[in-house]
């Protein structure tokens, strides 16, 4: 049920210039997800009247990523006016007109909060009567974050970003979590006499405590029972530190739902993935985008899909498979190549050292061994021999091979496509296959053999072959 009493503002204006990247921060991935769209998933958990979300670096590029998470979101644009401070107030002024209630404030860049933990802050808030709430934390490392100076009662008296802490303030454990919950009105009044007069010349909205003090009103820190829910992302050390905290999460929930998961550490899962009870993943494994895999399939070691579908008791070994569908009961791997287009149907195989691309491979159809299967369709029961090429580009087209069922190539052919085989065609090994072969015909154009007899002791002398050859007594 929708909070009518709730706004939420994202503050995702900033460049982020310690990620040192031309990608605008908040777009940087986590878990296959912009890190802004993390937290736009616990906006739209806590079911506010309105999500806002403020943009200006790289400003086009951030709100499709906004939009995109949630589309309900309303974009708002920043001015020239640099601040977390400011970004709040012009998201005020976008406000829906009506609106009357708390103000959440998020950090774009603040991703592994999540809303369980942010109703507990609201109703700490709300319970408290204070006219603005800040989250705390205690942080192994507080560097960067500005500090929570408390009064000598203890209470909340103002926060201090490290830039413009004294060597004391400097020392505090305590950092401001970048989440705050206002009351509108209160909001509204006090954030228009904050000014950019500090080391960095932003409008801090972190002096939105003083300044409700001031004016006589309570503000409350409240602290985080989980501390690392709140680590910002400002560098890509700590990216790569939330990655890996969000992705034990994912692989423990999978692990809850039934999912075997040998190795957590080197097992990454995107938060897209979804996975059956039953399924097995090896060490070295990564999930992607929107695979799915059914009940049964074992995948890994070692092995990357992205956006792929894998049907119950499939094998995935030693892959890297992109937009690729594997049937029930099929065999992937060890070192295969799996690119956009392959379908693989049930209790098909595709081999060692096999590349297959836009290739349809029909039930119980083999490629085993060495081959490049592209722009290809295969029907049911066929074998294609080991080490057979499709010659699908001419230089300037592509052109498709198309080999019926129950076909059995032989080693070493190239199709040179556009070409057919027939139901029921063999071809013999080292063929190369210009023509179409009709249905039941063996195609053969390799030229016959011929054995010179003698020829080695002949040019040959005195070499181990001739040796060895004498010795056989069968020359
Ligand atoms: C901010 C807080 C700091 C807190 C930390 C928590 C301020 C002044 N400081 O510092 O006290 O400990 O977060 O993570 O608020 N942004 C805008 N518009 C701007 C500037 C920033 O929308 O003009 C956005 C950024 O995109 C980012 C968020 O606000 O998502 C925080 O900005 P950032 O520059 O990362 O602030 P911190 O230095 O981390
Ligand atoms: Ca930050």
């Amino acid at each position: 049920m929708t909070d009518p009493r709730l706004a939420v503002v994202i503050l995702a204006a900033g460049q982020g210039t310690r990620m040192k990247s031309a990608t605008p921060k908040v777009l940087h991935k986590l878990a296959g997800l912009p890190i802004v769209a993390h937290v736009l998933a616990t906006a739209r958990e806590l079911s506010a009247a309105h999500v806002l979300a403020v943009v200006r670096h790289e400003r086009d590029r951030v709100a499709d990523a906004v939009s995109a998470a949630l589309p309900d979101a309303i974009i708002v644009d920043q001015d020239e006016v640099p601040g977390t401070g400011r970004a709040v107030e012009v998201a005020l002024e976008a406000l829906p007109e009506g609106f009357d209630g708390d103000v959440l404030v998020l950090n774009g860049d603040v991703p592994l909060l999540d809303a369980a933990t942010l109703r507990e802050f609201l109703a700490a808030h709300r319970g408290g009567g204070a006219a603005g709430s800040v989250l705390t934390a205690v942080l192994p490392d507080p560097t960067g974050y500005g500090r929570i100076v408390r009064g000598a009662d203890g209470s909340l008296e103002r926060i201090v970003e490290q830039k413009d802490a004294s060597e004391d303030e400097v020392a505090i454990g305590e950092i401001n979590t970048g989440v705050y919950a206002f009351g509108l009105s209160g909001l509204r009044d006090r954030l228009a006499s904050i000014t950019t007069s500090n080391a960095q010349g932003e409008k801090y909205l972190t002096d939105m405590v003083a300044a409700l003090r001031d004016a006589g009103s309570a503000v409350s820190a409240v602290p985080v029972a989980e501390p690392w829910l709140v680590e910002g992302i400002n560098d890509r050390a700590q990216l790569a530190d939330a990655a890996a905290k969000l992705n034990a999460l994912i692989v423990r929930g999978w692990q809850l739902n039934g999912v075997t998961i040998q190795d957590p550490a080197t097992t990454w899962i995107d938060l897209t993935v979804t996975l059956a009870p039953d399924v097995e993943i090896l060490p070295g494994t990564q999930l992607q985008g929107a695979t799915t895999v059914a009940t049964g399939a074992v995948i890994g070691p070692d092995t990357t899909l992205v956006d792929c579908e894998i049907g119950e008791r499939a094998t995935v070994k030693r892959t890297d498979a992109t937009l690729a569908v594997i049937g029930e009961g099929a065999s992937v791997g060890p070192f295969s190549y799996l690119r956009p287009g392959t379908v693989l149907g049930r209790d098909g195989k595709i081999g060692t050292f096999v590349e297959t691309k836009n290739a349809r491979i029909g039930e119980r159809s083999k490629v085993p061994h060495l081959s490049y299967i592209g722009d290809t369709e295969v029907g049911v029961g066929s074998n294609v021999g080991a080490g057979t090429i499709t010659a699908n580009y001419d230089g300037v087209h592509k052109h498709s091979t198309v080999v019926g069922s129950h076909v059995r190539t032989g080693s070493h052919n190239v199709f040179v496509a556009p070409v057919r085989i027939g139901d029921g065609a063999y071809t013999g090994a080292g063929t190369v296959v210009r023509k179409d072969v009709p249905a039941g015909s063996l195609a053969i154009n390799v030229a016959p053999q011929r054995n010179i007899a003698g020829w080695v002791a002949a040019n040959r002398p005195g070499t181990d072959a001739a040796r060895a050859a004498a010795e056989s007594g069968d020359e």
